[in-house]
Parts: C-alpha cells; structure tokens; sequence
C-alpha cells in the first residue's frame, strides 16, 4: 500500500483523462516492432562505424591518403564480427579542386562540410553531434516538431498524462521536504512540446499553494518548440509596467524561456526536471588502438561527397575528461571497454545543477536512457521511427546517446558537499513507487473504452518490460515497454533529506 506525502498528493489529483496514448505510435528509443530484432543489437552492441554505413555514406579512400592510413580491426560487441575502420594517419586535409556543380547538399551538410575544410583536418563526433542538433539555423532541433507519430520519435509525456502527473507528484513531494517554500523555481531542461509540465500543472492544480509558488523556467534552444511549448502551457502575455510578462494559464505561474541554465536566475529554492535532455548532449567517442585511446572523429571523403569516421592521429584536447572518466572507474570496468563515450557537456551540468541545489536548495531529478556505467558505443540515429546511420543526412535524423548516470553522480559529488545523489532507479521502480498504479486505475473508472485502451498501453510502455502480454491488436502495433530501460536519479540538497521515492 502507498504511504505518506506520496499517497496523500496521489489521492487527490486533478482526475482529467486527455485522451492521450500514443495507441502504435514508436518511442523514441523503440524501433518499430519491424526492427525490434535491430533493438538488442543497438542496445548492446556498438551501432556506429561498425555497423553498416549506408551505401551513399561508405568511404572510398583517396590514393594518397590510403598510402596514410591503416586499418584496423575492431570487434563488433557480441556478434564477434570483424569490422574495418580507417585511421587517418595525415593529420592533413587534402581539398579537392574548386567545383561550380551545383550541390544538392543541405545547408547543414554545407556548413559541416565548410567546418572541416576550413579547419583542413576532422571534427570531434562531439561537435558533429552538437551542429547536427542545434545547429541555429538548421540543426535538428531547431525549425520543427519531431515528436509523435508525424514525426521522428515518441517520448513518455507524449505516451501518457501520467508520466507528468508522477512528475508532479515528485516534485510537490519535495517542494513539502523544502518547508512549503513561498516560490520556488521549477526549471525544466529541454521540455519538448511541454507537454510534461502541462501534466504537472493540471494534475497539482488542486495544490493551490504549490502551484502559487512557482515560477517555471524553460530551458530550450530551439524557437520552434518554444512556441509549441508556449501554447501547449496555454501561455499569454500581460502588460507589467513598460513591459509584459508571460502568464500559464493552467496555474497562473510565470514562464520565462531560456538559452541555458545558467541564464535562469538563481537565489529561489530549486526543482530542476531533466527528461531525455542528458542523451541529446554531444559525447566524446574514443577507441582504444595499439596506441592508446585515440578520439573518433568526422571527415570528408577524399571526394568531398560524404562523411566518414576516422582516429585522431594526434592526442585531443578531450583525452582530459577521458581521463577524468576513467579516474571514477574500475580496473575491471576499464579491462572490459574497447570503447568508451564521454560528455562533457552532461559533466559540466551536473556541476551546475549541483551548486545551484547547494546555494539554492531543492533538488533535481534527472530521467533518461542510460547505464550506471561506462558507456561504450551507444550513438544513434532515428529518423521517421526508424534507425539509420549517423553519418546519414545530418540534420534530417535525431542523435542521441545513452547517459552514463555514475558520471553524472560523481560530476555532482565532487561539485558541492551538500548535495547526496540517489539513485538510479529504474522508471518502473520510480513511477510504481509513486503510485502510477493508483493512478492508472483511478482514470480507468471514468474514461471511455478508447480512452481505458490508451491508459492500458501508455502504463504498459512506461512501466513495462518488453512487449506488452495483453496486446491483441495488430502486430506491428504491439506497445513496447520501456519501464527497465529508463534510469532515475535525484541530487537534492542534503538539508531536505531522501527524496521520494528513493528513501
Ligand atoms: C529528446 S527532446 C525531449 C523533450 C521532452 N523532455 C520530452 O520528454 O518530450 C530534447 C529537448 O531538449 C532540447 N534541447 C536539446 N539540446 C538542447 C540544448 N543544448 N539546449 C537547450 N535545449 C536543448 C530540444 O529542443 C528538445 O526540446
């Protein structure tokens, strides 16, 4: 039985059904039940320059530069398949001749490729990743809707109300553990179509004090979607003196949009929610060769016309987090790895998160794909609801990485004293900690039977474990739960104690 301020918020939530669940819809780290063979090969085993490139992306190598570079061969995880790379042994970028040919290349194509010839040598997979996605003028991210079934990919808000509503019941939980504070800064990183926060605020709508006290603050990079999220928050704006200020309706609360986190003022007690905002941050990949761990990198073709991946023939000036990386890790775990992922960029946040919770109070709550541990080859590719190779029209197909939570938990302990990490959980243990059982069955008596269906597979994908056992609708339907998948972690200021539910 559900006990304590969990139970007690639970009990008491806004009963709205929306409607939502996403019925076949694909999530964003499922491929659709067509390649969900694909699924344990991209879950385990390393999917990047080992794993096909499609035709129009495979390297030939130029003469000269063949002469420069090695191959080398590399295991293919589990499968034990020998698979070739290229080691750039120039270290130089030998343009071709000028051409007036009319390019069929994207402006981000262009722009990368322009990056590379500029700096005459290879980009780190890093800020490829990071161009590729926010690019601001043509990044992935930057000038469209990529969620839903129109779009690229499916997250757990959109599958489900009451994956925001949980969310909300979390973070009310820990605004009580914070004493009930007047306002509080609930800041959500990357938050989509907002459709997460919106859950929250209708589920917490009867907790007038809780909603009275918060002041939401968007971190987003991308105009599109802050538009999206500005009227899926039912935003409008109101005349404040000379200037105006931008109102949720669904609580009453001001919304302010931000580049960065550390643009969102500080000074207010904290809930920060990071919901698959971790694995869209550029990583670092290394290799391990008979040289020593060599950073992977992005080129040109001899003939310009395609990206392929090559090694550093030079130390990089990455090889410092690697290092810093493998400090946190075993022997054992190190012996293991021919790969590994690093980045920086969740390092750096984490940081931040956590000398934001020790000046500030409160606490985070980071959700996301990932491993308690080293992260070896996990960079992908999904276009349309579908895995394609990274190197393939840039720009056009979401990366993402898993998230390496013990990074992220010494990241955050070795950034302040006062803050404790908890976790990870996995989303299932988390959500049914919660209570999203209660919830689901309290929906389940006032909905319609289309509506009990899309409760009965959005629970099934955001707590279950593999295919859902009741499914009886078409097979290439059938939902796909991702409940083990997902990891939790919170890092609170030690002041407030445990979170719920990681007591
Ligand atoms: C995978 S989506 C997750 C969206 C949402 N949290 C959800 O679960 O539906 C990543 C979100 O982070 C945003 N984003 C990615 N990289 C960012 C960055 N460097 N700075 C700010 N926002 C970023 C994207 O525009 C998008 O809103």
């Amino acid at each position: 039985m559900l006990r304590g301020p969990a139970a007690a918020l639970l009990r008491r939530l806004a009963p709205h059904v929306s409607g939502g669940g996403c019925g076949g819809a694909i999530h964003r780290r499922v491929p659709p039940p067509i390649a969900s063979s694909l699924l344990s090969r991209f879950s385990s085993a390393p999917t990047t320059f080992s794993s096909s490139p499609p035709s129009s992306s495979s390297v030939a190598g130029h003469d000269e530069a063949a002469k420069e570079e090695e191959t080398t061969e590399i295991s293919n995880g589990d499968s034990g398949d020998r698979l070739s790379i290229s080691v750039d042994r120039s270290g130089l970028y030998n343009p071709p001749e000028h051409s007036h040919e009319p390019s069929s290349d994207s402006e981000l194509v262009k722009h990368l490729k322009s990056i590379i010839k500029f700096r005459s040598g290879p980009i780190s997979v890093a800020e490829y990743m990071e161009e590729v996605l926010t690019n601001p003028q043509s990044g992935f991210y930057i000038n469209r809707d990529v969620f839903g079934e129109g779009g690229d990919f499916i997250t757990s808000p959109e599958v489900s109300q009451m994956f925001g509503e949980m969310i909300g019941v979390w973070a009310m939980c820990l605004w009580e553990q914070m004493g009930q504070p007047e306002k509080v800064n609930l800041i959500e990183l990357g938050p989509g179509r907002g459709t997460l926060l919106a859950d929250l605020l209708r589920g917490s709508a009867k907790f007038v004090n809780f909603t009275k006290a918060l002041n939401i603050n968007l971190v987003e990079c991308s105009p599109t979607l802050q538009k999206i999220q500005y009227n899926t928050l039912k935003c409008e704006d109101q005349p404040v003196g000379d200037g105006k200020t931008t109102v949720s309706k669904l609580c009453g609360a001001p919304v302010c949009w931000h580049a960065s986190l550390e643009q969102v003022p500080s000074g207010l007690p904290t809930i920060v929610i990071a919901h698959e905002f971790y694995d869209a941050l550029p990583i670092h990949q290394f290799q391990k060769a008979s040289r020593g761990w060599c950073e992977k990198m992005v080129d040109l073709a001899e003939d310009s016309s395609r990206f392929r991946f090559v090694l550093s023939p030079h130390p990089t000036a990455s090889l410092l987090y690697l290092s810093k990386r493998c400090g946190w890790a075993s022997s054992e775990e190190l012996e293991k790895v021919e790969q590994i992922e690093v980045c920086p960029k969740a390092m750096e946040l984490t940081e931040q998160i956590a000398d934001r919770i020790s000046s500030d109070g409160g606490g985070a709550l980071i959700i996301d794909y990932g491993k308690n541990g080293i992260v070896s080859d996990s960079l992908q590719a999904i276009r349309k609801h579908k895995f394609v190779h990274i190197l393939d029209d840039p720009g056009s197909a979401d990366l993402s990485a898993y998230v390496d939570f013990a990074s992220i938990r010494h990241s955050a302990l070795e950034a302040s004293e006062d803050v404790s990490v908890h976790g990870p959980m996995t989303q299932s243990q988390f959500l049914g900690s919660l209570g999203i059982n209660f919830r689901v069955e309290a929906l389940l008596q006032n909905c319609t039977e289309e509506q009990a269906e899309s409760l009965r597979t959005g629970y099934w994908r955001l707590v279950g474990d593999g295919e859902a056992p009741f499914w009886e609708g078409p097979e290439d339907q059938t939902p796909i739960g991702m409940g083990t998948r997902y990891l939790t972690m919170a890092i609170v200021n030690k002041k407030q104690g445990s979170p719920v539910p990681f007591e």
